[in-house]
């Protein structure tokens, strides 16, 4: 390789080799995140940092406005009701209803710290409820976050690379994995973390049916609500609605997080929303456990009290507001994050131009959406080996493969720290990048 690189080869490769992860793609993204802070710090030189899905844009003010008065009105001094104020539980229930068209009694929409809690008691919840059920069932690629929680608890699951099952491949998959009954739950995010797939209404029709057909509980990961922006999702209680397996079974659980839709993750707010049914269902293998037959109970009292006696007092008034707002119709939510697809319209054109190519590229027979990730791969060049390489162009990405996508050995790009003003630096890099490995 061409030692005259756009960043300092002697010091990229210093802390390359300092990380001692002779394969990049076995890197987290935190050492990913490492790794580049330091190259940067010691050459001045700034990256095109695609490898963390932190929020781009400012926080949305209504939820600022309203955690400031909740703060002044002395909030912080008193604990939180564990699942979330009645302002909170309230309006995320109308929420639901305007931007989903699904109806859900306001008991079962749950305040947690981040979506990383609640799928976190979920998790839990659903590994102990059935001793007959131990595994939990990933569409991937997913978050690897969810799967190292997985880890943590001491439970197992399994997945498959939904990008050979799509449309009515899914339902045979499916079946197949599902009919041998050690399955608790199916767990997916839609639009997708990393790949940005969005499932489709005949396919959550098809998870749906057969959650019901083997009673698993479908754990639905929205943490990017609404943000599938080839169709307009946040007009109130008017079609199109943010699809959802919720219309096709009683057996789902809801993660719907602030941080991606209303760029507020530095408050880790979050809402768990159960239905009605599950709620209240008795899981007797659950009381053994955890001292509580109930699933929403025993998330509630035994799991969420356990882990953090709530979420942030002040954050739950500002995502009652912000949801209050859209649903009221003076607040578009999800306008200011269309930035994202924008930008990720012109990075694709850009990787493209130069020789990568974008992995999922289609829901079925439709384009895929532009949003907050996209996927790459370089032709001939592995996925740790593009990680490194890309290092020495001023760009940084993460492995697809902690994501358990298994088809193409790429890496995920996340859009959302690059400054439009940074697009002629990418595109100089990439054209520097194509000359050296065509
Ligand atoms: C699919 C998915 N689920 C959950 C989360 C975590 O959300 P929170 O910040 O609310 O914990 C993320 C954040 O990147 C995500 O991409």
């Amino acid at each position: 390789m061409d030692t005259n690189t756009p960043i300092k080869f002697d010091v990229v490769k210093k802390y390359v080799e300092e990380l001692n992860i002779p394969d990049l793609s076995n890197a987290t993204i935190r050492e990913i995140v490492k790794v580049v802070d330091q190259i940067e710090e010691a050459t001045d030189d700034k990256f095109i940092r695609m490898e963390m899905g932190v929020p781009g844009l400012e926080p949305e003010k209504i939820g600022t406005e309203a955690e400031i008065e909740a703060l002044k009105a002395g909030v912080a001094k008193n604990y939180p009701s564990i699942e979330g104020i009645p302002e909170l539980k309230k309006e995320t229930s109308r929420f639901i209803k305007s931007f989903m068209n699904i109806d859900v009694s306001p008991e079962g929409c749950i305040a947690t710290t981040g979506s990383m809690q609640g799928g976190y008691a979920s998790f839990q919840a659903l590994s102990f409820m059935d001793k007959k059920k131990d595994t939990a069932l990933f569409i991937d690629p997913g978050f690897p976050i969810q799967k190292q929680q997985f880890k943590v608890i001491g439970a197992k699951f399994e997945s498959f690379d939904v990008y050979n099952y799509r449309g009515e491949k899914l339902r045979e998959k499916l079946e197949g994995v599902l009919s041998k009954g050690n399955i608790n739950s199916i767990i997916f995010s839609n639009p997708n973390n990393p790949s940005w797939i969005c499932l489709n209404d005949n396919e959550l029709q098809t998870i749906g049916e057969l959650a019901t057909k083997y009673d698993v509980i479908v754990v639905e990961d929205l943490a990017y609500f609404g943000m599938d922006f080839r169709k307009k999702l946040s007009i109130p209680n008017e079609p199109p609605f943010q699809p959802s397996v919720a219309n096709y079974t009683d057996n789902w659980i809801m993660l719907i997080s602030s941080s991606k839709v209303f760029s507020y993750a530095g408050q880790r707010m979050a809402v768990m929303v159960i239905s009605d049914s599950l709620y209240h269902r008795s899981y007797p293998d659950l009381a053994e456990r955890f001292g509580a037959d109930r699933l929403g109970y025993a998330i509630v009292y035994r799991l969420l009290y356990s882990l953090s006696s709530g979420a942030s007092h002040s954050g739950q008034y500002a995502l009652a507001a912000m949801f209050k707002a859209a649903s009221d119709g003076k607040f578009d939510f999800v306008e200011p994050v269309k930035e994202y697809g924008e930008r990720a319209k012109i990075m694709k054109k850009l990787f493209t131009k130069y020789g990568f190519e974008i992995i999922y590229d289609k829901d079925l027979d439709e384009d895929l959406a532009d949003g907050f990730y996209f996927t790459i791969a370089y032709p001939g060049m592995k996925g740790g080996e593009l990680i490194e390489n890309l290092l020495y162009y001023g760009i940084s990405a993460i492995s697809l493969k902690g994501a358990g996508s298994t088809h193409v050995d790429g890496l995920r790009a996340c859009v959302s720290q690059i400054k439009r003003s940074q697009f002629d630096d990418l595109e100089y890099r990439l054209k520097r990048f194509a000359e050296e490995f065509k």
